[in-house]
């Protein structure tokens, strides 16, 4: 059953983060990016997936659920708060990523407290919010299921049916680790990107947004976050987790290209280099 938190209207900047992936070291670059910046816990989005390749499962999720910051459900918290023996990420059986996320959804599930667990349970599936008149729908992968992979090359239509089931002006969704913002028609989806894996661009940084007031509209930054990598790696590689993980978190590119559309397939290695946008766009204004 989806269950939506309403947030409320909010007149500051909110930052948006996703895929943890049990990634300490991330959270914590991140918590002194959201300090300098002077964003308080209250305006920290998580779209879930708080554990999984990295080896921190229960020190990311503690690091969220202590904080306060308003997130929801990934596929990740909905199996590990059911007790289920798999992630649901949504791979395909016969992907690399099907066979590893054996052993990272083991580790984690044996690693998380019962507080952990109970407060994944507790979560809401989605959040919205409003931001200058906006209507805004935070959900993990798509509106209409939480494991769905809504990456950037999909159709206009794909992303149309989801914005009407939504009801929003926009979407912000998570789960496919590659961040993007794009436009449809009056309407905005927004992938703020994993803060707990590369995005597959061939460089090691990991990646959050901020979402705005500009005026009377909205401006989406993508920011890239520069982490101590080597150290969640030494520590993937201690645990005995999938080492193509470590691999990913020094090589910038993940071990499991199998999963992407072709689009995103030919794009890896490629340095990201995501603008901002603003909604409507100054031609827009102008017209
Ligand atoms: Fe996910």
């Amino acid at each position: 059953m989806i269950n939506v938190l309403d947030l409320g209207d909010f007149a500051q900047p909110v930052l948006v983060c996703g895929g943890a992936y049990g990634n300490l070291e991330a959270l914590e670059a991140l918590q002194r990016w959201a300090d300098l910046h002077g964003f308080s816990d209250d305006r920290i989005i998580h779209t879930g997936d708080a554990a999984a390749y990295c080896a921190d499962a229960a020190g990311a999720s503690a690091f969220i659920r202590e904080r306060g910051w308003p997130s929801i459900k990934g596929n990740v918290e909905e199996q590990l708060a059911a007790g289920a023996d798999n992630c649901a990420c949504g791979f395909d059986e016969a992907s690399v990523c099907n066979a590893m996320s054996q052993r990272w959804y083991a580790y984690a599930d044996a690693k998380i407290c019962a507080e952990d667990r109970i407060w994944m349970a507790s979560l809401p599936s989605q959040l919205a919010f409003t931001m200058a008149g906006r209507r805004f729908l935070v959900v993990h992968g798509a509106v209409d299921q939480t494991n769905r992979f809504m990456f950037e090359s999909l159709q206009h239509a794909g992303f149309a049916t989801q914005l009407t089931v939504a009801g929003s002006d926009a979407v912000i969704a998570g789960h496919t680790g590659i961040p993007f913002t794009r436009r449809l028609g009056d309407q905005v989806w927004h992938n703020s990107g994993a803060l707990g894996l590369p995005a597959n661009d061939g460089t090691r940084r990991v990646w959050f947004s901020t979402v705005a007031p500009h005026g009377d509209g909205i401006r989406f930054c993508h920011h890239a976050l520069v982490y101590d990598h080597a150290t969640a790696a030494n520590k993937l590689r201690a645990a005995n987790l999938p080492a193509g993980y470590a691999d990913a978190l020094e090589t910038g590119l993940w071990p499991s290209p199998d999963i992407l559309p072709g689009t995103e397939q030919r794009a890896a290695g490629v340095a990201l280099n995501c603008e901002d946008h603003l909604w409507p766009s100054e031609l827009e204004k102008a017209v």
